[in-house]
C-alpha cells in the first residue's frame, strides 16, 4: 500500500471513529474534538468538474478527500436528487430541452422565468446535460441521485448531505426530513453503525430542520448547523453554541465568521463541537495562497476541518 493511500485510509478512519463517537453517546454530552484534520470536498471537487456530479464526487476521491460536501433536493414525484440550486437553468440545459417549462414565480418581481426543479420529475430531469456549462468533456453528465452519490462513496468518503431549503419543501408539502432520512433507512445507511466506512453526516442552514431530525425522527446520524457570514440568528455566541450542541454535533460556519471572531472555534471546541468552516477555493492555476489560507484556519486558527472547492489543495496543506 502506498504512503498516500495508507494516509488517506488513516484519515477516514478518523472521520468514522469521530462521527462514530459522536453519535453513540448523546448529542448533548461534551467530549472533546479530536485532532484530526478533515478535508471535505465541497459539491465535489467543483474548482475541477461540475459540481455535485459523479465526475466531481470521483475527482475528490481521488485527490484524497475524506468527504464529499453536496446538496440534496426534492423532484416533483418526490425523488432525491443532487443539485444546489432550486433552479436547474444554470448547471443544465432545460432551457434547450424543456423551453416552455420555465414561469415566473408568484412574488417574483424580477420579471424573469426560471425552471424549478420541483416542477420536474426524475425521468425528465434525467434527460438534461449537468456537464456542458462546465465543460465539454463533461457532455450529458446528469444530475446525480442521491442513491448513486451515496453508492459511489461506499468505501471512498464520508458525506457531509445538505438539505436545501426544507422550508420550502415543507411549504409544498413535502417532508423532505422524512424522505430522506427513509432513503437512508432504505439502504441501511440511517445509523451511524451502518456506514461501512462512510460516515455520513446531515447539515443545513436550517436549525428547525435539524432539530426536527434529531427530536422528532430520532435520527441518530450527526448533524452540523451551518451558518451564514452574517450569523444573524446568533448562534455563533457563547450561549448560541450552547444551544446548538442541543442538537448538532458540529458547526459549518462562513469562513469569515472565523476570521472575524476567532474565539468561536474555542467557545465550539469547549463545547465539544467540531468546526468545518466553508468555503475554501481559488481558481488560480498558483494555489500556494489558498494552501497558505487553509493552514492557517487548520494549525493557527484550529478549526477542524475545511469545505473546499479545491480539496487537493486541502491535502498538501495538511500533509504540509
Ligand atoms: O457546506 C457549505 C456550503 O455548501 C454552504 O453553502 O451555498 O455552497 O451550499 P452552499
Ligand atoms: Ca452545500
Amino acid at each position: 500500500m502506498s504512503l498516500a493511500i495508507l494516509k488517506k485510509s488513516l484519515h477516514i478512519a478518523l472521520a468514522v471513529l469521530l462521527t462514530f463517537s459522536y453519535s453513540t453517546t448523546a448529542q448533548q454530552q461534551t467530549q472533546t474534538p479530536s485532532s484530526a484534520k478533515t478535508v471535505i470536498a465541497h459539491r465535489g471537487a467543483s474548482a475541477y468538474a461540475p459540481e455535485n456530479t459523479l465526475p466531481a464526487f470521483r475527482l475528490a476521491f481521488d485527490m484524497g478527500a475524506d468527504f464529499i460536501e453536496y446538496d440534496v433536493q426534492v423532484t416533483r414525484d418526490k425523488q432525491l436528487v443532487i443539485l444546489h440550486d432550486q433552479t436547474l437553468e444554470r448547471t443544465t440545459n432545460v432551457e434547450e430541452v424543456f423551453p416552455a417549462r420555465g414561469r415566473i414565480a408568484a412574488g417574483d418581481k424580477s420579471g424573469k422565468k426560471h425552471w424549478y426543479i420541483y416542477d420536474f420529475t426524475l425521468a425528465e430531469i434525467r434527460r438534461l446535460d449537468a456537464g456542458s456549462w462546465f465543460g465539454v468533456k463533461y457532455k450529458d453528465t446528469p444530475i446525480p441521485t442521491f442513491k448513486e452519490t451515496l453508492d459511489i462513496a461506499r468505501g471512498r468518503a464520508g458525506h457531509l448531505i445538505e438539505l436545501k431549503v426544507p422550508d420550502e419543501y415543507n411549504a409544498r408539502g413535502v417532508d423532505m426530513e422524512r424522505l430522506t432520512l427513509a432513503e437512508l433507512e432504505r439502504y441501511n445507511r440511517a445509523t451511524p453503525k451502518s456506514q461501512t466506512g462512510s460516515p455520513i453526516i446531515i447539515q443545513s442552514f436550517n436549525a428547525r430542520s435539524l432539530q426536527k431530525i434529531a427530536a422528532e425522527l430520532k435520527s441518530p446520524l450527526p448533524l452540523h448547523l451551518l451558518t451564514s457570514s452574517d450569523d444573524k440568528d446568533g448562534w455563533l455566541t457563547r450561549e448560541g453554541l450552547a444551544k446548538v450542541k442541543t442538537f448538532c454535533v458540529g458547526i459549518s460556519p462562513h469562513k469569515d465568521s472565523l476570521a472575524k471572531n476567532s474565539d468561536i472555534v474555542t467557545w465550539a471546541h469547549e463545547l465539544g463541537l467540531r468546526v468545518t468552516p466553508y468555503t475554501f477555493t481559488t481558481k488560480s492555476q498558483e494555489s500556494q495562497p489558498l494552501r497558505t489560507d487553509i493552514s492557517r484556519f487548520l494549525y493557527t486558527l484550529k478549526a477542524d476541518g475545511v469545505i473546499t472547492d479545491n480539496p487537493d489543495v486541502a491535502v498538501k496543506a495538511r500533509t504540509e
